[in-house]
């Protein structure tokens, strides 16, 4: 089956979770894609780029993920599990891509993968992988419900899939 005829029998199905009263939005609309350069003010103690300046990045560009498919501004109720693959050099160009990859009523799990590309050199290594939870809230910090997810291609199904299982095993 061609790219686009996969797309086409996924984007048929039914928009997954969320509120059924809201518009449906794409994981695409969710997608923020960041790039930083890692300065001196981000060193650790060996050298290399601290880990708690890449978790403050990370819940930066995945805030920004959830507020989009939201339409509303939204809390980190919980990150999961963050591997650090590959340290950091200062100087490296940080890349940082998410999007929404799974939603309940009012939560959203938003999954970060970071590279690190040497500028110089061009390599790129892919460093961090996570996800993390989302709540949407109100004015008076109370969870909202979200739209539902339209899951476009073979590959955002299984990930929903995944994020299901681990959330059901919670
Ligand atoms: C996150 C928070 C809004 C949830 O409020 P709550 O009164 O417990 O809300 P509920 O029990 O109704 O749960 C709301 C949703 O959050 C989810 N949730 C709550 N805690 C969670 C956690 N630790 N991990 C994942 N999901 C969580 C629930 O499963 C539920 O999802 P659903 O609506 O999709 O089914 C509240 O705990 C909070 O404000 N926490 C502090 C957030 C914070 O300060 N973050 C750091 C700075 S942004």
């Amino acid at each position: 089956m061609s790219a686009e005829s996969r797309k086409s029998k996924a984007t048929r199905r039914e928009p997954r979770g969320g509120d059924p009263s809201l518009p449906p939005k794409p994981v695409s609309a969710s997608r923020v894609m960041l790039s930083l350069l890692a300065t001196p003010e981000s060193r650790n103690l060996f050298g290399n780029v601290h880990g708690g300046w890449i978790l403050r990045q990370v819940d930066e560009a995945a805030y920004v993920s959830a507020a989009r498919h939201a339409g509303n501004h939204a809390v980190t109720a919980s990150i999961e599990r963050v591997d650090f693959r590959s340290p950091i050099r200062i100087g490296d160009l940080v890349q940082l891509s998410c999007e929404v990859q799974w939603v309940g009523r009012t939560s959203m799990m938003v999954g970060v993968h970071i590279e690190a590309e040497d500028i110089l050199t061009g390599a790129v290594r892919h460093t961090n992988t996570c996800v993390l939870t989302y709540v949407a809230i109100d004015k008076d910090l109370k969870p909202v419900p979200v739209p539902g997810l339209i899951l476009e291609t073979e590959e955002e199904e299984q990930i929903w899939r995944k994020a299901e299982a681990r959330r059901v095993k919670k």
